[in-house]
């Protein structure tokens, strides 16, 4: 099966762990590097987190690389009530494998700066995720203005169009948190004639993870019927569990729902392929001034400002194909 090389840029955060098992499980996927950015929980958090998933998931020679400490324009928010205070909800992870990537001293942006020099390595070939605020990205973008041209695309979760926000009354989080360096990206990949394509609530909402995936998961790590909380799980689904019980919680409490939404790891299937969702061209624009609109992604998906299209927009998704195809490549994962 032909791969894809793919960099996912996380704030790791319970769907961006799910992100990254899907990735490392899926045969059409090689995962090249992680990058981290702060959003969920800050930086240092979230290398750790994102150190400690590839661990478990017996992915350690995977370097992870520190981003910037901030958005480019804001201060950084972070969402303890959504991801948990670590960030990975419940889950305990082992001590890392490895030193910890750590912020240059000199306030240049590390994970930046190795996104130029695997994309140039590869160039033509690499698929860089966005599963966080798009610091790091628009941080890549303007050390190296040719890049938008380099890469094979650009995959964003961000925004919500026609679905509510979850973070403002229209905005999501990671289009809210760093507007100045979404509205860069979109920007730039326009510019180079590559338009990015953006995977907003209203398809990452279709992925809800429930309890009949639960049992499609473990069924496909050969542990058919293990329920909950089974203290004798293998390490990387005792991760999704403790993980997502969290997660789980949140939804109830904030959203009135069972189950959780795993935006990221939706984001990474469809960028793996696009058949998961219906994807349209339309032009895109982000506010970014200060007030109760700051993040709001609006797309004209009915064309009515006769402006050209800058953007490919997932506007609806197929979550169930691609929850029974995350039960069985994770599954399988884990169990190997
Ligand atoms: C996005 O925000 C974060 O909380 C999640 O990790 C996801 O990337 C969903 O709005
Ligand atoms: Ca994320």
């Amino acid at each position: 099966m032909p791969q894809q090389k793919l960099i996912l840029d996380v704030d790791t955060g319970i769907d961006d762990a799910m992100a990254l098992l899907y990735a490392l499980a899926s045969p059409d996927a090689e995962l090249l590097l992680a990058t981290c950015a702060p959003g969920n929980v800050n930086l240092e958090a979230v290398v750790r987190n994102t150190r400690g998933v590839l661990d478990v998931a017996g992915a350690s020679h995977i370097d992870v690389i520190a981003g910037a400490r901030t958005p480019l324009v804001k201060a950084l928010v972070t969402t303890p009530e959504t991801h948990g205070p670590t960030g990975l909800g419940y889950a305990v992870l082992p001590e890392p494998s490895r030193a910890l990537s750590t912020p240059s001293a000199d306030g240049t942006n590390a994970a930046a700066a190795r996104i130029v020099a695997e994309v140039r390595r590869h160039p033509g070939a690499v698929t860089i995720i966005g599963c966080a605020p798009a610091t790091n990205i628009a941080a890549a973008f303007r050390l190296d203005a040719e890049l938008p041209t380099l890469l094979h695309d650009v995959v964003l979760m961000t925004g919500a169009v026609a679905t509510p926000g979850n973070t403002g009354a229209r905005s999501e989080w990671n289009a809210w948190c760093d507007p100045e360096a979404l509205d860069e990206v979109i920007r730039a990949c326009a510019a180079a004639g590559r338009p990015a394509l953006i995977l907003p609530l209203d398809a990452t909402e279709s992925a809800l993870i429930r309890p009949p995936h639960w049992a499609a998961l473990v069924a496909a790590a050969g542990r058919a019927g293990a329920q909950r909380g089974d203290a004798t799980l293998n390490p990387v689904l005792r991760l999704i569990d403790e993980a997502l019980r969290f997660y789980d919680e949140f939804h109830l409490q904030y959203d009135k729902i069972e189950g959780s939404h795993i935006h990221d790891a939706f984001t990474v299937a469809v960028a793996l392929d696009a058949a998961l969702a219906t994807i349209v061209s339309a032009p895109s624009a982000v506010e970014t001034r200060e007030g109760v609109t700051q993040g709001d992604l609006l797309v004209d998906v009915r064309g009515r400002t006769n402006t050209p299209a800058n953007s490919r927009v997932a506007i609806a998704g197929d979550g169930e194909a691609f929850l029974q195809r995350f039960a069985e490549r994770v599954g399988r994962f884990s169990a190997r």
